[in-house]
């Protein structure tokens, strides 16, 4: 492939909220787990796991679930800051409703070696626990 075939791939890629009723057979779910398994990852860790949801009863608790704790926050006081924000956020909240599947990602406990060193000493000093400050807002599991 030209790399001009791939920056077309690449920039045509968008997030969809609308599916179709068909369902997405087990090969081309399993194909799809496959290929974001070769994903780059910390330390090549591959802390990763992948559920498979295609029951709709399942699917619609998940969406119900999610949707009532998005409800829930926008009702607070301190969510009225931000109210346009939220009330976006709130209406996709469930987007996966209608899905006819779901991936749920999830990700395994997992500390860099520099993490491991950063969390003995941060208690004793501000420098690693100013390193240990950046690195909790983009933790290496992720
Ligand atoms: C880590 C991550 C989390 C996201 N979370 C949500 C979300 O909670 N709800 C949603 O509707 N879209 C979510 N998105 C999709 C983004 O809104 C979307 O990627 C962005 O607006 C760009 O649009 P595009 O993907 O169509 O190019 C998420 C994307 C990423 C990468």
């Amino acid at each position: 492939m030209d790399i001009w075939t791939l920056e077309k791939w690449i920039k045509s890629r968008r997030s969809i909220r609308k599916w179709k009723k068909d369902e997405v057979s087990d090969a081309l779910l399993k194909k799809a787990i496959e290929l974001a398994t070769w994903a780059p990852n910390g330390g090549n860790y591959q802390g990763w796991y992948f559920v498979v949801v295609k029951n709709k009863e399942v699917i619609r608790k998940m969406a119900d679930t999610v949707q009532s704790a998005a409800d829930r926050i926008a009702s607070w006081p301190e969510a009225r800051s931000w109210e346009e924000d939220v009330k976006r956020y709130q209406k996709n909240a469930s987007f996966y409703r209608d899905a006819p599947a779901c991936i749920g990602v999830f990700i395994s406990e997992y500390r860099s070696v520099m993490d491991k060193v950063l969390l003995v000493r941060e208690a004793a000093d501000p420098m690693a626990s100013r390193i240990m400050r950046f690195r909790r807002t983009a933790p290496t599991a992720i």
